[in-house]
């Protein structure tokens, strides 16, 4: 059988393996595309939770109680192991590490857009949990069901976590929202900056997905980039409404018809400029996350010459 229909046979046992929901592991013969798409979008979903270490990062200094630093260190330290797993799992594609984050400092490699909003106030951190935590939750759920098992595995747990952050956030504002005037000012301001930017998280309208429609093929999407926005919207409301703020969108009301929210316009201008790096902080992030590789660098050799050491010292017993 020619090259041709060697490739063109292998395609349709893979996708027949994905339609029966056998998963993907690394070993398993893959479309090129596929393992690209998945070294792309699982890469930028690892850069995305360590540079979403840096805006929570900023507070820990200044929370307002020990039991506030002690529920943050732990929620940015989960952060840190998130982006270890996805990385270990973009790992199993054939891509090193040192090759993923020369992709993240040179801006080849995206992160998510709302890593680069500034935090201002406490009350930022409890609406980064509620609402940022909380879409990717939504989107994070949804990729526990992944073809890839590696990812799908990593998704578990990290979801897990992922809850516990939501909560610690939505706690703080609750506080707040019970608090005195100038704190429920405080926790108003910090969702009016927030919302529109969470809803951005989970892409461009499906229209204008470059990706889509392939992932979705593919079960590395179950859903579409517009499904998941309205199920974070449709459950966040409620949560507004019992912390008593006013979500900043005159449009959004429920559609009995549609059973949704009906909600304003994205403004994906903005959207374009702060992935293309002109967000408020976009410059800021990088250059801590460079800075933060480079100081490292020291912890990353001895670990690698305490491995050698110790592989070393292994194979003189065997021998
Ligand atoms: N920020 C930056 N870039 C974005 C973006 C966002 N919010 N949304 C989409 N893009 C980029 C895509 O990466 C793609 O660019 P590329 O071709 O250079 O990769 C382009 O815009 C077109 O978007 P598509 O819809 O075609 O891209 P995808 O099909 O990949 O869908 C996605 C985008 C829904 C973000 C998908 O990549 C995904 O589900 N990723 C995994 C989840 C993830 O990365 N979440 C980010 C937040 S993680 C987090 O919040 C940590 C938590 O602990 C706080």
């Amino acid at each position: 059988m020619d090259n041709h229909n060697n490739i063109h046979s292998l395609e349709m046992k893979f996708q027949s393996k994905i339609d029966a929901e056998v998963k993907i592991e690394p070993k398993d013969w893959m479309p090129e595309a596929y393992r690209k798409t998945l070294i792309r979008q699982i890469s930028q979903h690892a850069h995305s939770e360590i540079v979403g270490m840096l805006p929570e990062g900023n507070w820990i200094l200044r929370a307002p109680s020990l039991r506030r630093k002690v529920a943050l260190l732990a929620k940015v330290q989960d952060e840190a192991g998130h982006g270890l797993y996805l990385y270990s799992a973009a790992e199993t594609l054939g891509i090193s590490r040192e090759e993923l984050f020369e992709q993240l400092i040179t801006g080849k490699a995206k992160y998510s857009s709302i890593f680069n909003y500034p935090t201002l106030s406490w009350a930022d951190i409890g609406a980064v949990g509620w609402l940022v935590d909380g879409a990717a939750i939504m989107n994070q759920v949804m990729l526990t069901r992944t073809s890839y098992g590696p990812y799908a595995r990593a998704m578990v747990r990290i979801c897990k976590e992922e809850s516990f952050h939501q909560r610690q956030g939505y706690e703080i504002l609750i506080s707040l929202s019970r608090g005195t005037e100038e704190q429920k000012k405080m926790l108003q301001d910090a969702v009016d900056r927030w919302w529109w930017p969470a809803l951005m998280m989970f892409g461009p309208n499906d229209s204008a997905s470059t990706h889509s429609e392939q992932s979705l093929k593919w079960k590395i999407k179950r859903k579409s980039n517009d499904e998941l926005r309205q199920d974070f919207i449709d459950a966040t409301v409620l949560q507004a409404n019992y912390l008593g703020v006013k979500l900043p969108d005159p449009n959004l009301k429920w559609n009995e018809e549609r059973g949704h929210y009906d909600f304003g316009d994205i403004n994906w201008e903005e959207f374009w400029a702060v992935v293309n790096g002109n967000g408020p902080c976009n410059k800021l992030r990088l250059k801590a996350r460079k800075k933060a590789q480079e100081e490292g660098a020291w912890v990353r050799e001895a670990a690698m010459a305490h491995a050698e050491k110790r592989a070393k010292r292994k194979a003189e017993k065997v021998a």
